[in-house]
Parts: structure tokens; sequence; C-alpha cells
């Protein structure tokens, strides 16, 4: 019999127990750690701890703290904690995008656990990217698993007025080209920019991701918000640690609570938070990882009546911080249970309607009452048309309401160089009804599909007041970011998709509202033009690009790697020799 009292063997048990050579040297070398004689040949679940802690993700940076509290919780509740490193993905630092790194990072998570006697494992995660990709790998073993974000960072403040992360970034380096604030007060800024480690403190792509695990059910209620350097975040580690424990001894894996329902649940929290739209992407791979199906339309559908509570920037006011103190994605999930599926089963061994039964509000004006959305339905659109067969998105919630109907003549750049390069002439043939379009920044085009999107709006516009206009391309966008900007077109440029087709003067007709986004030139003339693209060269020879190159899975597909898809379990490749 276990501690706990099954009688079932654990995972770690086959590795430390008996009298091999195998188990000798296993338990030998374990107690280098300074673990004592007979600890692991005990029973005690092995736990491990996934930290994504690295100098070159600041967001992560406190992770390692973050790990010593989830071990005092294992240590407690008669576990054994077993710390280790994976890649980080620093969204400040790394290029072309840290996109381009997410499915690495998923395989170096998921054969981590597979090829090490674990029976249960905490991710810690945070920036952008790495929340999602270790959702990814861990989906691929199918362990008892927890998520531990590592909270948002505090607040930032300047000069008597907040800054976002990535949001206020555009607009002080709008102002100081503007010639509106000078260089000194800029750098001033730039001191102020981030107060602490942490994820981005707006309702960007790491708090969306956050959210959407703790609404997927793979993170203890109330935990995701609590700012990284909260005396709550240990103690919510604490506490993830002695559950990790239990949810071992009760065999709950991950694939009891990552269900269809699950997956619904995130989706509709994602829309009342107006979180990013990376979240499409990252839940179609996690669904993908699980086995649950899920396409693109379902995001559509299942968004068009949640009211958008979250008062949050970058689409709204406040702050994650804010929302913390409010009650976080308890009092937002409470308001919004009846569009819920209420019976989904959850880390805490309860479903989403008991761990949320009790969640207060304490702020209305940071989580909307029911009777008081900032919209409704106004989470991310699905468009589709000639141009995207394979469908596109668009956050409503970040465009402007005038230009959810719009007719205009496209203006096209092959790449965000040429775009960058030209946007500002002052000759540019331009102006508010334009319709700009960037092509080959898709997952194989660019590669890695980079956040650049939200294409500039050109200076002469810009100094006429114009600041948004409908924008078109196959890259992403952040979640820090607004603006009318239609993004994930599928199939790419890059993949031969019609946006390959489009020349500068074609009228392209958007229709948010019905959902359109046309194209308007005929078939035949299309035809005509793709067969006179020229093919594509191949980029990458060798390594990682190559093999990304080669096997990623367009946009409405979540962009994994196609031979990824699926789970292989926990059994180790070719098992014990
Ligand atoms: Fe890491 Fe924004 S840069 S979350
Ligand atoms: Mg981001």
């Amino acid at each position: 019999m276990t501690p706990a009292g099954t009688s079932r063997r654990l995972r770690s048990n086959r590795y430390y127990g008996g009298y091999n050579q195998q188990a000798l040297v296993r338990n030998g070398h374990m107690q280098a750690l300074g673990f004592p004689d007979g600890l692991l040949r005990s029973g005690k679940p092995l736990i491990g701890i996934a930290n994504s802690q690295s100098d070159l993700n600041p967001c992560n940076a406190h992770l390692g703290e973050v790990a010593e509290a989830v071990k005092r919780g294992v240590w407690e509740a008669g576990g054994v904690p077993v710390v280790f490193p994976t890649i980080s993905l620093g969204e400040a630092n790394m290029l072309p995008t840290t996109m381009l790194f997410r499915n690495l990072m998923s395989m170096d998570v998921e054969e981590t656990l597979r090829a090490n006697p674990v029976d249960g494992v905490v991710l810690l995660g945070g920036c952008d990217k790495t929340t999602p990709a270790q959702l990814m790998g861990a989906a691929s073993v199918d362990l008892p698993t927890l998520v531990l974000t590592g909270g948002p960072m505090l607040t930032s403040r300047f000069r008597g007025r907040t800054l976002g992360t990535g949001t206020d970034a555009r607009k002080l380096a709008d102002e100081v080209r503007a010639g509106r604030m000078a260089p000194e007060e800029f750098f001033a800024a730039e001191g102020c920019y981030a107060r602490s480690a942490g994820h981005c403190m707006v309702m960007g792509t790491a708090s969306t991701m956050a959210s959407v695990a703790e609404a997927l059910g793979m993170q203890l209620p109330g935990t995701s918000s609590i700012p990284a350097p909260d005396a709550a975040r240990k103690q919510a580690a604490h506490r993830a640690g002695r559950r990790i424990v239990e949810m071992v001894h009760e065999d709950l894996r991950m694939s009891r609570i990552l269900t269809r329902g699950a997956f619904e649940n995130a989706v509709k929290v994602n829309a009342a938070l107006s979180g990013s739209t990376n979240a499409v992407l990252h839940l179609l791979a996690i669904a993908g990882r699980a086995g649950v199906p899920l396409e693109l339309d379902d995001f559509d559908l299942w968004m068009r009546d949640v009211p958008w509570l979250a008062n949050l920037r970058p689409a709204g006011e406040h702050y994650m911080e804010d929302f913390h103190h409010a009650g976080g994605l308890p009092a937002l999930m409470r308001r919004l249970i009846d569009h819920l599926e209420t019976k989904a089963l959850t880390v805490t061994g309860a479903t989403v309607a008991e761990n949320v039964a009790a969640a207060e509000c304490f702020d209305d004006d940071v989580i909307r009452p029911l009777d008081r959305p900032l919209g409704i339905g106004a989470g991310t659109a699905v468009l589709r048309g000639n141009l995207a067969p394979d469908g596109a998105v668009i956050k409503q919630a970040a465009a402007s309401p005038g230009l959810m109907r719009h007719r205009g003549r496209a203006l096209v750049f092959d790449t965000i160089q040429e775009c960058e390069a030209k946007i500002h002439d002052p000759d540019l043939d331009v102006d508010e009804n334009t319709v700009l379009v960037v092509r080959n920044c898709g997952p194989k085009g660019y590669p890695g599909m980079p956040e650049v999107a939200n294409l500039p709006i050109p200076r002469k516009l810009l100094e006429r007041g114009v600041d948004d206009m409908v924008r078109i391309s196959d890259a992403r966008m952040s979640g820090t970011a607004y603006g009318t900007v239609i993004l994930h077109v599928a199939p790419e440029a890059a993949a031969g998709g019609p946006l390959a087709l489009v020349r500068t003067g074609d009228v392209i007709a958007l229709d948010v509202p019905a959902r359109t986004l046309v194209l308007e030139v005929d078939d035949a003339e299309l035809q005509r033009r793709r067969q006179g693209l020229p093919e594509r060269p191949r980029r990458f020879e060798r390594g990682w690009a190559k093999l990304y190159e080669d096997h990623v899975l367009q946009a409405d597909q979540g962009a994994d790697l196609d031979f990824l898809v699926g789970a292989s379990g926990a059994e180790p490749h070719g098992g014990d020799p």
C-alpha cells in the first residue's frame, strides 16, 4: 500500500524499487542530492517541478523562489520534489519571435517528463509562450499535472501615470518619434517600465494564458492573477505543492481535466476577459495534443453571446493587480457561470461550479456585473472568404467600431521589412480608407508568425489624426496591441494561400458582423495570378528552423508541428532496457 492508502504502483517505484543494478545506480545518484537512504524506495511520489526561470526571460526570473515554495508543499504532503530546468522563451529578447520556439519548448517538457521517473508535475511558466508550451508538452504525456504561472508584475508608474507593458511601449515610441516627448523623458519611462519580475500586467498573452490555464481547470482557483512579488503567490505555490501530491494519489491525470467542456470554458473566459488572439493558436495546439476536437469555428460560436466583463488594458482600463484585488478569475467565472460547462473537473478535484460558488467580486468597475458589460460577443471573431478560406481572426474589442464594415483599396507589402521601409514615405499613395496588407509573415513564411500584424499607421495619416486603419496579414498580433487588425489569415501566403495573390489597388471588403473577408477579384483572374506565382524557395537547410519550416501546421490548426499532434503517454520510448 502507498502512503495514501491506494495500492496503485507509482511510476517512480519502477525506477527506484528492487535490488537490481539500475535501482542501486538510480537511488545512489539521487542520494547525491542529499536524499537520505531509502527515501525514494519508500513509495513517496516523486514530483517534478518544471522551472522555466532564466535571466534571458525576466518575466520568469522569480520562478526559483516559487519552486522553493512548491517544494515545501510537496514535502509537507509526503512527496519528494525535484526541480528541473526547461527551455525558457523570453518575449522581450528572442528573435525572430518566441513563437518559433514554442513547439521546441513543448518537446523539451514532453521528453523530460517521459524519460524521467516523476509521478506528477507542477509547471512553472509565465511569459507568453512558456505556459502553452508546457501545457502542450505535458498533455502529450498525461501525468497528474498542475500549472502555476508566475503572476503579473506590479503595475508600472511613471510621473503620475500608469504604464502598461507592451501597450504603452508603442505609445511612448510614437510620442518620441512625433517629437512630443524628449529623449530624456523616454529613458526615464524606460526605467519605470517593469517594476518587478512577473509577466506583463495588462491582459496580454501572458495574462491571457495564465487565466486560460485556470479556466481550463489546470491551475488552482484564484492563483493566476496573484502579482508575482506578492507573498500570496508563495502561499499558492505551497498549496500547489501539497495538491499535486494528492493528485498523484488520486491518479487525477491531465486527460480527465482537458475535456471539450474545459476548452469551451477557456474560450468563453477569454472572451469575457477580452484576452489575446494568441490564445486561439495555443488552445488549438493544446487541444490537438489532448486529442480533444476543437476548431476555429468553435471559438466564434462559443463567444457570440458571452459578455465582456473584465475592464483590463489593452481593451479596457485596469491592470492585473486590480483584477486580482477585485476577486480575480473566480469572481469573473461566477458571474459567467450560466455560460460555462459547470461540471468540468479541475485540479482541485472539484468542478468549476464548486470552485467558484463562493467567489466574491470586490470591484464592479474592474469585473463588470452582467447588467453592465463592456460588450456582448466582443471576443475574437473568425472571418472567412476567398481571402481566408481556412479562416482569419479579429479581436473585436481592440478594433474601431467604424471600421468593422469596410471596403477599401489594398496597399500590399510582400514583407514586414518592406512595409517598415516604405510606410512613412510622404509620397506613399495611402489614405484612411486604404487596407494595409502584409504577407509572408505566417508560420512558414517568416518563420514563426511574428507579432507584426498591427502594422504602423503611416506618419502622414497619424499627423492628420488617423489612429486606426484596416490591416490584414498572416502574422500574429501581440496581446498587448490594438487596432482593426485581421490576423492569422490561413492558409498563409508562403503556403500558397490567396493572400499571396492580392495586388495593390484590389478592393477588399471586410464585414465583421457577417464574418466575411472578401477579395473583390474574380476567380479567373485569381487563377491567372496563381499560375504566375514564382515557386517559393526553401529557406533553411539545417537545424530547428528546417524542421519547423518542413512540419509547421497552419494557424487554423494551432501552428503545432504535424508530428507532435496527439499524445504518446508516459511510458519511456522503447521501455526499460
Ligand atoms: Fe514576458 Fe510580456 S514580455 S509576458
Ligand atoms: Mg506578448
